[in-house]
């Protein structure tokens, strides 16, 4: 094989559908989030306004964050030094754990290095657990679900998106004594859209079936105390393992499990994605640990949070665009075609300034090409101005529609 010509090859497919993914080099600059200097290919610097990110909150740049971070550098030093086993494990993962554990009222939680892996690995453990184990898994969720699940050579089901209809006849179709799971999302992070939590936990009482809830997009956000929508709506005692990441509303690195002891239990001592990888280094545990405290009580952050969500999605509505709105905070904005898509977001990036990442095939459907915007505390009415003036004048000149696509 000519590997070369082949790499070739398989890189102009994605530039021909419009899908080749660009990275851009930006630094944010710490107390005037959302604000960043992006790093030009042409090596000239360009101020821009961040209007993509997943630090949800802010709580990158919040100072209880970086002093705990700082403190745990200059007691701990850089690295852990080791995997949880040996010698990886410190008072800063144990404090973060037990932080976990109790936002979810769950008995035990388990640090992974990434909610990735968090959902990876325990979702292809569990059938080395419960030998013919039969994963019920909605067709929307996250890559690293579907990995897991694919990966642990168990048998699976896919149902509908939030179809608890098509669910239950998959469960009931099944062998009634054959353990059974049922894997979602309380919100998948592409259309905002919220998963029916309480549904599928009647479900599970009814044919016997452990429940795996993926909070990644609620946590810190939704809920009292941030414990997210299961949270919100009371129903985290029904749920078996709630997955978490400490990246996104927490504004930090790392991604966990919280269940009970004996789960989490049997997760950390059989779940190779746990056991063989370096922990998470003591500034980051201490750091998610000050982020996941403070959120306990900042209730004030998630209301100013859900408020620019609403706002903006007023605001771009009031314009005729379509922006697709489930209730959350995160706001897509519809645009159909993976070229248009990525036109709008360099010409945002390079005449205005404002960064949003062209989203495409395969994280979305075909057709659905998208721009995703996620409103924070830290963007004030200046930026939120700015961005509708520009997505008004955008959407005016690449002729694209307003009403019929709005409705
Ligand atoms: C639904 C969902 N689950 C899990 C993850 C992975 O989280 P992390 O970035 O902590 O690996 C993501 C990341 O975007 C996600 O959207």
């Amino acid at each position: 094989m000519n590997y070369s010509a082949h790499l070739d090859q398989k890189l102009n497919d994605l530039h021909e559908e419009g899908r080749y993914r660009t990275f851009i080099d930006i630094v944010r600059h710490k107390g005037t989030f959302p604000h960043a200097t992006w790093h030009r290919p042409d090596g000239e610097t360009q101020p821009v306004t961040v209007w993509c990110g997943n630090d949800y909150l802010g709580m990158g740049q919040h100072p209880v964050v970086l002093s705990a971070m700082h403190e745990a550098l200059d007691e701990a030093g850089a690295g852990s030094g080791g995997t949880r086993n040996i010698s990886g494990t410190t008072v800063y993962h144990k404090e973060l754990e037990d932080e976990l554990a109790d936002l979810h009222g769950k008995e035990a939680a388990l640090v992974f290095t990434s909610a990735y892996i968090a959902n990876d690995a325990t979702l292809s453990t569990l059938p080395r657990l419960f030998p013919g184990l039969i994963i019920y898994s909605d067709a929307l969720n996250h890559a690293s679900m579907i990995e897991g699940v694919r990966r642990n050579g168990g048998a699976k089901r896919i149902f509908r998106h939030n179809d608890v209809a098509h669910l239950r006849e998959l469960l009931a179709a099944d062998d009634p004594a054959a353990p059974k799971l049922i894997a979602f999302e309380s919100v998948y992070s592409m259309d905002g859209d919220f998963g029916p939590i309480e549904a599928i936990c009647d479900l599970a009482d009814e044919f016997n079936a452990l429940t795996y809830i993926d909070e990644v997009h609620a946590v810190g956000m939704y809920g009292p105390r941030g414990g997210g929508v299961t949270e919100r709506d009371r129903l985290a005692h029904r749920i078996d393992i709630i997955n978490g990441t400490l990246a996104k509303a927490y504004g930090v690195m790392g991604g966990y499990i919280a269940a009970s002891e004996k789960m989490v239990d049997a997760i950390r001592s059989y779940a190779p994605g746990f056991i063989f990888t370096t922990s998470i280094p003591p500034t980051v545990a201490a750091g998610a640990a000050a982020s996941v405290r403070h959120l306990k009580t900042d209730q004030a952050l998630r209301e100013r949070h859900q408020t620019q969500a609403k706002i903006l999605k007023l605001r771009l509505k009031g314009l005729g665009l379509p922006i697709i709105d489930h209730g959350s905070h995160i706001v897509p904005l519809i645009v159909g075609d993976p070229k248009h898509t990525k036109m709008m977001s360099d010409m945002l990036l390079d005449r205005y300034g404002i960064y949003v990442q062209p989203i495409n095939f395969p994280t979305v459907p075909r057709g659905t090409e998208r721009l995703r915007f996620t409103p924070s505390p830290v963007h004030g009415p200046r930026e939120m101005d700015a961005l509708v003036k520009a997505l008004d004048e955008l959407w005016s000149h690449c002729a694209l529609n307003r009403a019929e696509l709005a409705g």
